[in-house]
């Protein structure tokens, strides 16, 4: 594998947007919504960079066909908390076709959030199939290739999210081709 984001460039990024956040969000008391799993690692660490008041949630949404283009989405673990009248900040490793992104925020919307931002570790514009999807404010990295990502909440298989880092996966680091 090869790495791509070094775990000081993860901790100066995750900084840089923690701030941005606090000072866009002063006064407010801000509902940061998680989406299982793969935020788990960044949304830990972006959190301690938040200043002021912030409630966090989480909730699993997963495809009915995994692994297919075609898979609609369904809510696996519902959120606990009240959401009516909250400003939300939705917290996600990474957008890519943007369809959980779409589907979380349309649930949050149905559920009554007063407002709705969205914070990615990655951006990833190359897949993006939706056109009405809403703006992703605060974005920690571009990319743009087509390699695989692995570590830091990033996963093949459920394995490799406890990697301080991010990195490429290599043709030799797929175990598993079926
Ligand atoms: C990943 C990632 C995002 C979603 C992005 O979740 O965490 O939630 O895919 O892809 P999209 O923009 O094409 O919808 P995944 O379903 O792999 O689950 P995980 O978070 O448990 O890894």
């Amino acid at each position: 594998m090869k790495l791509l984001y070094t775990r000081e460039e993860i901790e100066k990024r995750t900084r840089e947007v923690g701030k941005q956040i606090s000072k866009d969000h002063q006064g407010k008391d801000l509902l940061i919504i998680g989406v299982l799993k793969g935020c788990v690692m960044w949304l830990s660490h972006l959190l301690i960079e938040i200043e002021g008041n912030t409630e966090i949630d989480f909730m699993t949404v997963s495809s009915y066909m995994r692994g297919t283009e075609s898979g609609e989405l369904k809510l696996v673990q519902d959120l606990d908390t009240v959401v009516k009248n909250r400003d939300v900040l939705i917290v996600e490793d990474i957008v890519d076709t943007g369809k959980t992104l779409k589907y979380v925020y349309e649930y949050l919307k149905s559920r009554g959030a007063r407002s709705i931002e969205i914070a990615t570790f990655v951006n990833k514009m190359q897949r993006r199939q939706l056109n009405d999807l809403p703006e992703v404010k605060y974005i920690a990295f571009e990319y743009d290739e087509p390699e695989f990502l692995i570590g830091y909440g990033f996963d093949y298989k459920q394995r490799y999210r406890n990697l301080p880092a991010v990195y490429k996966m290599e043709e030799s680091d797929f175990w598993d081709k079926e």
